[in-house]
C-alpha cells in the first residue's frame, strides 16, 4: 500500500537501537527521508547508517544527547540545514531503570524525567515551527503509565506525563492541522531482550507473553506500522489519542 510518505521529512529520536531503529527503517522503506539521533558512537549507529544507505534516500544518523538542551538546539540546526522542514516527529528516545521507590535518588529521577519527558517537550517545541499543516507528532508511551509497575514509578510518571502533554498540544494546535498522538507500547522484543542470558530471556518472554491477548511479545516493526499510519493521511482525523500497541496486555 502506498501511504504517501515518499519524500516526507521525519525526525525519530533514539533510532540506533530497539523500537526507534525499527521505526527509522520502516519510514525509510516507505520513502521518507529520516534524521535520527542517539547518544553513543556505537556499532549499532554505524550499522544503521549502512542499512539506510542500502535502502536509499536522504538519511542522517546524528550523535546528540537529548538530556542536554544545547544538543537539542544543535540537532535542529542540522535539521534546518539538511531538511529545512519536517512532516513527522517521533519522540522515541527513552531510558528506564528499576529502583525501589525509597532508594530512588533525585539524580536518577532527573535522568529519567530529562530523557523521557523534558527532551520530548524541547524537541516538540523546536519542531513545531518546522512542521507543515499536516504535521504529525508521535510520542512513544507505555501501557505501564496506565497500570503502574513496581520499581518504575519514575519511568511511569514520565510516560503518564506524555499523555497530558499530547492531549493539551492537540487542543492548542488543532486549528493549525497539526496532530499529536501517543503510542502506548506493551512489551516489545528488542536487542536488549536478545542480550539477556538465555534462561532469564525465556522466563521474561513466557511471563509477559502470558499477559497478552495475542500470547506473544510485540516487535519494533509492529510499532513502526502504527507510526506509519499516524504519519500518513489515513489518520488525518486522529489527534490527542493514546493508541495501544500492546497485543492486548493486561
Ligand atoms: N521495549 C519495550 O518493551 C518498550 C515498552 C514500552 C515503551 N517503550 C518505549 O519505547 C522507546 C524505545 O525503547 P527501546 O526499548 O527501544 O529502548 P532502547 O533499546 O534502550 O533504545 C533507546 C534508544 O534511544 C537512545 N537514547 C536514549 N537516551 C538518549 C538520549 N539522552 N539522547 C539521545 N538518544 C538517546 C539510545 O541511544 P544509544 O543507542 O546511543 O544508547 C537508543 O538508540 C522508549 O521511549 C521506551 O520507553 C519500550
Amino acid at each position: 500500500m502506498n501511504l504517501g510518505l515518499d519524500g516526507k521529512k521525519a525526525l525519530v529520536t533514539g533510532g540506533a537501537r530497539g523500537v526507534g531503529r525499527g521505526i527509522v527503517l520502516a519510514l525509510a522503506r516507505a520513502g521518507a527521508d529520516v534524521i535520527t539521533c542517539c547518544r553513543q558512537d556505537s556499532e549499532a549507529a554505524r550499522s544503521l547508517e549502512r542499512e539506510l544507505a542500502e535502502i536509499g534516500g536522504k538519511h542522517h544518523v546524528l550523535r546528540k544527547d537529548l538530556v542536554e538542551p544545547e544538543q537539542i538546539a544543535s540537532l535542529f540546526d542540522e535539521i534546518r540545514v539538511h531538511f529545512g522542514e519536517l512532516d513527522l516527529v517521533v519522540n522515541n528516545a527513552g531510558a528506564i531503570s528499576h529502583v525501589p521507590y525509597e532508594k530512588l535518588t533525585l539524580a536518577e529521577w532527573h535522568r529519567i524525567v530529562d530523557t523521557n519527558l523534558t527532551a520530548a517537550f524541547l524537541v516538540t517545541q523546536h519542531a513545531i515551527p518546522l512542521l507543515g499543516s499536516s504535521g504529525s507528532v508521535v510520542s512513544i508511551g507505555s501501557k505501564s503509565a496506565e497500570v503502574g509497575i513496581p520499581l518504575r514509578a519514575h519511568y511511569t510518571a514520565t510516560k503518564a506525563a506524555l499523555v497530558g502533554l499530547t492531549r493539551s498540544l492537540a487542543k492548542e494546535y488543532g486549528s493549525t492541522g497539526l496532530r499529536f498522538n501517543v503510542l502506548a507500547l506493551g512489551v516489545i522484543a528488542t536487542e536488549a531482550l536478545d542480550a539477556m542470558p538465555a534462561e532469564q530471556r525465556e522466563a521474561m518472554i513466557e511471563r509477559y507473553a502470558a499477559k497478552t491477548a495475542l500470547g506473544r511479545l510485540g516487535t519494533p516493526a509492529e510499532v513502526a506500522d502504527a507510526v506509519l499510519w499516524l504519519a500518513s493521511d489515513l489518520s488525518r482525523y486522529v489527534t490527542g489519542a493514546t493508541i495501544h500497541v500492546d497485543g492486548g496486555i493486561s
